[in-house]
């Protein structure tokens, strides 16, 4: 594709209209850094579609006309950069192209007040207001797939979001981590202001802030009056130092897992922020749902993309039956029960096919679990109280510090209450027998009625959610998928995405 520079919107609409790709588009005010390039790169790694970028100094969003005058311009080393990082297009307007003069079309937006009344908001009136305004109208003119967004500038990223939404404007924000420098200092255009020994000031923040997170890491608190004093003992002029709710902005609550610690410090003139994200433990997802949900299959390439745990509950629950089965344990007379549960171990091995070995009590029973047979007893036996404490034990064992994906039918409402994202996959029965009917065939010669297959699925599907204990429910703050007529791919693909909606990207690989 040859590369393009368009100047004027005029220019843009036509170039729109005689496009057949989807577009990503990045938007940034130049002046382009490692930060910005590792945004083109992203767009141009995650799919075929054609990559805008567009260098705009919004006016709008300077408090002052000195700080928008000595902002610093680059166009034509950013040009080259843009272009040679994977851009196609590059749109550079003027102030007067977006905010053509008397036009009745202008409409400037307000950011939402919760979000731009923290951080950054307090001391930069307006200036939310004018990013909103820009980025819309950019998004209006341009009407791109993905929104490329850094999250250096988290504050931003929250408020764009909650403008398109609140807008349903159907774009895909992807955001991308901060990208720091080799001193720890992340990349911004405005660190080209700072004197050698404001850089000095700015590298011993971002490093203090760095080093809180590894002392949360260790300790799970932060002392935040400790830290603010120790900056200021080093001459770091603080604008504001805050711990709080990633998402709300709103101060920390105990029961937080993952909070923001952000800050913004006056060097000279120039005023930096950086932040880092600390958590308790690593993120959860809890997968729940009804037998042949497709939970098992979601679940494995949801870790596998992720690189996260992948913890099968129900294979846990299946050993056991399994276990039970072969030592003919009477498992009504739960007399003995405990002390024979104490004896097990449950323990899952990567295998060479990348897959996951059961092993309880040091047998291997990846396949004996799946049988009919072992189907027809493990509602049962997951009801029995003994049975169900012991395994949830073992499971939040499991998953201590965090960084999996459980699947199960009460993961979300008793193992893991506060996992970060939680799911009820569910597809109807039909959908569902067809799908255990055809799993079933695939693996052996054993004859499959596929009406004995549905009366079996609706009979656990009742077993299950009626049972005493820990019965099938959906935790109320789960998110309901219905599978039918969505191929995996599709399902998995959601399910990420709503994960990058609930987990900053800067975590999601530490
Ligand atoms: O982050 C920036 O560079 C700007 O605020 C943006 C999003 C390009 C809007 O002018």
């Amino acid at each position: 594709m040859n590369k393009i520079i368009i100047r004027k919107t005029e220019a843009l609409n036509e170039w729109r209209r005689n496009l057949k790709s989807d577009i990503n588009f990045i938007p940034t005010m130049g002046n382009l850094h490692d930060g910005h390039q590792k945004l083109i790169s992203t767009a141009k790694n995650s799919n075929c579609y054609t990559n805008l970028l567009s260098i705009f100094v919004n006016p709008l969003q300077f408090e002052n006309k000195e700080d928008l005058e000595s902002y610093p311009k680059t166009i034509d080393k950013d040009i080259e950069i843009a272009f040679s990082n994977g851009a196609d297009a590059i749109f550079i307007p003027n102030t007067i192209d977006i905010y053509p003069k008397n036009n009745k079309n202008n409409c400037y937006l307000k950011a939402s007040k919760e979000l731009s009344s923290a951080l950054c908001g307090l001391s930069r009136a307006g200036h939310f207001d004018g990013v909103c305004t820009v980025v819309y109208r950019l998004l209006k003119l341009i009407q791109p797939r993905n929104l490329y967004l850094g999250e250096k500038d988290w504050q931003q990223l929250l408020i764009i979001r909650n403008l398109l939404e609140e807008k349903k404007f159907n774009v895909n924000i992807i955001s991308v981590p901060t990208q720091r420098d080799y001193d720890g200092v992340p990349f911004s255009s405005r660190n080209k202001l700072l004197s050698k020994n404001e850089r000095e000031i700015l590298k011993l923040f971002s490093n203090e802030i760095s080093n809180a997170k590894k002392i949360f890491k260790k300790d799970k608190k932060i002392d935040l009056k400790q830290l603010t004093k120790k900056l200021k003992s080093k001459n770091i002029s603080i604008e504001y130092l805050e711990h709080l709710h990633p998402y709300s902005l709103k101060k920390v609550q105990a029961e937080d897992n993952i909070t923001i610690l952000a800050g913004a410090i006056k060097c000279g003139k120039t005023r930096l922020i950086d932040h880092v994200f600390l958590m308790k433990r690593n993120p959860i997802i809890a997968i729940d749902g009804p037998a042949g949900s497709g939970k098992s299959t979601i679940t494995k390439l949801i870790a596998k993309e992720l690189n996260l745990l992948y913890l099968d509950t129900g294979a846990m629950y299946r050993a056991i039956s399994w276990f039970f089965k072969k030592e003919k344990i009477d498992y009504d007379k739960d007399s003995e029960l405990k002390k024979i549960l104490n004896n097990i171990s449950i323990v899952f091995k990567s295998n060479s096919l990348y897959q996951q070995d059961v092993f309880i009590n040091n047998i291997c029973v990846t396949e004996a679990i799946r049988s009919q047979e072992i189907s027809s007893i493990v509602s049962k036996i997951s009801s029995i109280k003994k049975v169900r404490e012991f395994l949830v034990n073992a499971q939040r064992k499991i998953g201590e510090s965090g960084g999996l994906v459980a699947e199960g039918r009460d993961i979300g409402t008793t193992v893991f209450p506060d996992a970060e994202l939680k799911i009820f996959l569910t597809a109807s029965i039909d959908e569902r027998a067809k799908r255990r009917k055809s799993e079933l065939e695939l693996r052996g010669p054993e004859k499959i009625d596929f009406n004995q297959l549905r009366e079996l699925i609706r009979k656990r599907d009742f077993d299950d959610s009626t049972r005493k204990i820990s019965p099938l429910t959906k935790a109320n703050d789960a998110i309901e998928l219905l599978t039918d007529g969505y191929s995996i791919n599709e399902v998995v693909e959601k399910i990420i995405n709503i994960y990058n909606l609930k987990i900053p990207k800067e975590i999601q690989f530490e």
